[in-house]
């Protein structure tokens, strides 16, 4: 029988055989309003949940099955997450949350995020309305933080991203165009920044990846407020020149990871312009503080930065993940990452057009829409509104430090400066007692603090910056604090006299033996 030969205009079918699309957009609409209204509901209705919740094996298991090859229905991968996931998350939804530095997120951030893996927009640069919203939160940015004009700026992960990022902008503004070509050692100099010894983690870390090495940051003592100490740090940048070290950045800290201490920032700017130090802010945490007219007065100087790094994620409540970088100098914040390559050809009409590319201003090439989340936030709610929230979380944490003044089990470790309280239970063995405490605490699930060490003492760490927190959940972790405090000081007690008493009576008994011998 004779067979017709393919005609090669023939169209075809309209969907692509291969296509990933639904075949039944009926049921699945039906699945997706369901998927919302579970997340919608699972928001409204944190409080009834524990705020966080080990993981047992069986469930661990399910995350070991073998790489699927054939497809399963999206019902029950959902139902997966329902039962696997969903009930095993951080728990920084939940206004029990008060470990690390963990933003509250929103529904409109939630659904923004929806909107944006909708359009799965690349926006590392091209011509389209998404990258018109990144640039719109750069303008917001520079209003916010008192940036000039020509100041650029980006999304990237975290801040421990946008500070890397301001350290190669230092390092350019130090050493000129010919440092990316030819790296740190063409240049013949050993560059050293200043930061206080209370700095986040992430920058000497930033040091070592940009090649100066960590050790070149130099960590500066800190005064009673944990404060960087401007007589050592004037000192230090002083006994490097001498030393044959060129001293290139100067970094302060706009709310420490600690206990949310801010660097005297005007003072710092003031010290970097007279020794031509590039003056970056780690912002992570209290940059947004600007927004609450209780706080903002303790930023002045942060408008005077070279370079400002931030998280919305944290107070600004935006989802994960939205780190932002502000840089005075746009000009050279360009020249510190622009590349030429032929398959990223700027056009002046079509899709590649456009003049503000953000793959010139940072690492990445392909990028997410994080701006759209935080444009909701900022749109939806407005800047007063989200300072009024920061205002809270800071009365919320004064709270917190008023009864444990008031409480002679506890012990305040810590000054509290902004929305996070240091403190431990006293007794025997402190930090074995505070560490077992926090324990208890997050796996009672009404309460998740974290702990840090304070001049070496192990603390508990309470950071408000969940929108939800009240006073009556801070209450609720500290009367669960000193119910678990004295439930386990009373065993340790007990344990103790048990030992002793053992040891007495085993003193005794070898005395006894001796003597019979
Ligand atoms: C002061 C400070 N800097 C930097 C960071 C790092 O930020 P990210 O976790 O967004 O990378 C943090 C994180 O808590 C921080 O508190």
């Amino acid at each position: 029988m004779a067979v017709n030969p393919p005609n090669p205009l023939d169209p075809g079918p309209e969907q692509s055989p291969t296509s990933l699309d639904p075949t039944d957009w009926h049921s699945l609409r039906a699945q997706s309003h369901r998927m919302l209204d579970d997340l919608l509901d699972y928001v409204e209705h944190i409080r009834n949940r524990p705020v966080w919740r080990p993981m047992d094996q069986q469930v661990r298991d399910v995350f070991r099955a073998p790489l699927p090859q054939r497809p399963t229905d999206l019902p029950e991968v959902y139902r997966d997450f329902s039962n696997y996931v969903l009930p095993f998350a951080t728990g920084n939804v939940h206004p029990g949350f008060m470990g690390w530095v963990h933003g509250g997120g929103t529904i409109v951030g939630m659904l923004a995020e929806m909107l944006a893996g909708g359009l799965n927009a690349n926006c590392g640069g091209r011509d389209h309305a998404p990258i018109e919203v990144e640039r719109q939160i750069v303008a917001w940015a520079r209003r916010i933080f008192g940036f000039p004009e020509e100041a650029t700026g980006i999304f990237v992960t975290g801040t421990s991203l946008a500070n890397f990022v301001a350290v190669l902008v230092a390092r350019r503004a130090a050493l000129g165009a010919t440092v990316r070509p030819a790296g740190l050692g063409a240049a013949g100099h050993r560059l050293a920044g200043y930061a206080s010894a209370a700095v986040h983690g992430c920058l000497p870390r930033a040091m070592d990846y940009a090649g100066m090495g960590s050790n070149a940051l130099r960590l500066i003592p800190v005064d009673n407020n944990h404060r960087i100490d401007l007589a050592a740090l004037r000192s230090a940048i002083a006994a490097d020149r001498a030393a044959g070290w060129v001293p290139f950045l100067l970094i302060g800290t706009a709310g420490t990871v600690d206990i949310g201490a801010i660097d005297d920032l005007a003072s710092l700017a003031d010290i970097a312009a007279d020794e031509g130090l590039w003056f970056h802010v780690d912002g992570a945490l209290g940059a947004l503080g600007v927004l609450s007219p209780e706080v903002a007065p303790r930023l002045a100087g942060l408008e005077r930065a070279h370079s400002l790094a931030l998280d919305f994620h944290k107070w600004g409540q935006v989802p994960y993940d939205a780190g932002f970088i502000l840089v005075r100098d746009g000009a050279l914040h360009r020249e510190t990452f622009t590349s030429q390559a032929d398959y990223l050809q700027r056009q002046p009409r079509g899709l590649a057009a456009g003049s503000f590319w953000p793959t010139d201003f940072g690492p990445d090439l392909s990028r997410g829409f994080r701006a759209l989340k935080t444009w909701f936030t900022l749109r939806v709610y407005g800047t007063d509104q989200l300072g009024a929230v920061i205002s809270h979380t800071c009365r919320v944490a004064r709270h917190l430090e008023a009864r444990i003044a008031a409480e002679p089990r506890l012990e305040l470790l810590a000054p509290v400066q902004l929305n996070i309280v240091c403190f431990r239970y006293r007794g025997p063995d402190p930090d074995a007692l505070n560490s077992a405490i926090v324990a208890d605490l997050q796996e009672s699930g009404i309460a998740a603090p974290s702990t840090t060490r304070i001049d070496g003492r192990l603390a508990i760490r309470a950071a408000i910056f969940n929108h939800r927190t009240t006073v009556r959940d801070v209450d609720a972790m500290l009367d669960a604090v000193l119910r678990l405090g004295g439930r386990r000081a009373g065993s340790h007690s007990r344990t103790a006299a048990r030992t002793e008493a053992r040891t007495e009576a085993q003193t005794e008994a070898q005395t006894e033996a001796q003597t019979e011998e």
